[in-house]
């Protein structure tokens, strides 16, 4: 069987860009691969290394998201990153078969590092040694259980290609070791903000997460950027340029030839059309908020499940790094 490896920093709960940018894959795809999930608290601590507490909280809340999205514990082990020693070590071997410059030329580490300069200045001491080299530990995440598919969004593919680099020269070197990994993108790799903005993020602050309130999504989607061509109820206007128009399209409203054609005669008003997009929204997050909140209560079940993930994770993470060592000349004593 195939081998699937993914997964997300603790940085914060789930939002529709995570889902429809590749969680809804990983939910479909669980059914026919050895999939592993992990829940990235180490990464998360290259930029939070200051807070534990945030992204101690938010590995549980991840967590959650992933359990109420519907990832199965029964078909993909879901594990927290710091619990698998073994990807710290794959880490270290694989920091030689990358050069720094390689490294900083990385299109989403150049600009994470661009937002840093922004935030703390132009003087480089908030870009740390582990900030740099974590898509070095991320493509031990993935080789530590050798896995050769990984659904991501798009944001991810540079430490991809990365990862796929740093496991050829591997294999070159120390003979063949590790699959090559592949990415799998769903059909929506990057979900825009409502706010018309490029990309849903949190840094953005315009996210829709998997559990808000009836409330939040409400007052997000009231203040979506529509047809500013459009003043009054019945001026006609282009759904193409409109961000809810965008939304029905990735809610699939079966209603969406209407939405178009009455949007472009004018017979729709855009309150009325906003509020057709909010109740489209809360019926698809309400299963999902409705497993949230069973989880929610049930704190042993949870962390049982994660206790399950990791510990078959870590079997697999061995039997990798075995061969690794063996490969490697550091079989000292076997
Ligand atoms: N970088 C990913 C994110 O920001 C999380 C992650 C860590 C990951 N290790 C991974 C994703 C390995 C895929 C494969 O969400
Ligand atoms: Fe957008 Fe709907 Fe207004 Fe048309 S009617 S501009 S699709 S919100």
């Amino acid at each position: 069987m195939e081998t699937i490896l993914t997964g997300d920093r603790a940085t914060g709960r789930l939002h529709l860009g995570h889902y429809f940018g590749s969680l809804e894959n990983r939910i479909k795809m669980q059914y026919n691969y050895d999939t592993y999930i992990l829940i990235a608290d180490v990464q998360a601590l290259t930029d939070n290394f200051s807070n534990p507490k945030k992204v101690r909280d938010n590995v549980y809340e991840v967590a959650l998201d992933y359990l109420a999205a519907g990832i199965d514990p029964k078909q993909a082990h879901i594990y927290i990153q710091s619990l698998i020693p073994e990807t710290a070590e794959l880490t270290v071997y694989f920091s030689n078969l990358v050069s720094v410059s390689r490294l900083f030329r990385n299109p989403t580490t150049k600009f994470e590092v661009a937002q840093k300069k922004e935030l703390f200045g132009n003087n480089g001491e908030s870009i740390t040694y582990g900030f740099l080299g974590y898509p070095v530990s991320q493509a031990a995440d993935i080789a530590c259980v050798n896995a050769n598919l990984v659904p991501v969004g798009e944001d991810q593919l540079p430490h991809l290609e990365q990862a796929r680099e740093i496991v050829r020269k591997f294999n070159k070197i120390y003979g063949e070791t590790f699959n090559v990994p592949e990415p799998v993108l769903s059909k929506n790799p990057r979900i825009k903000g409502l706010d018309g903005n490029e990309k849903m993020s949190k840094s953005l602050n315009n996210c829709i997460y998997l559990s808000d309130s009836e409330e939040e999504v409400a007052k997000k989607v009231m203040s979506a950027v529509t047809d500013p061509a459009k003043i009054k109820k019945d001026d006609p206007a282009n759904p193409d340029v409109c961000m809810v128009y965008y939304y029905h399209k990735l809610m699939k409203n079966p209603n969406i030839d209407n939405v178009c054609k009455e949007c472009k005669n004018g017979q729709r008003g855009c309150v009325f059309c906003k509020r057709e997009l909010i109740n489209n929204i809360m019926q698809f997050l309400e299963p999902i908020q409705e497993r949230r909140r069973y989880y929610e209560n049930r704190p042993e079940e949870v962390e049982k499940i994660l206790k399950e993930g990791t510990e078959a994770t870590r079997k697999k993470a061995m039997e990798v790094m075995k061969r690794v060592r063996e490969h490697m000349k550091l079989d000292y004593f076997e």
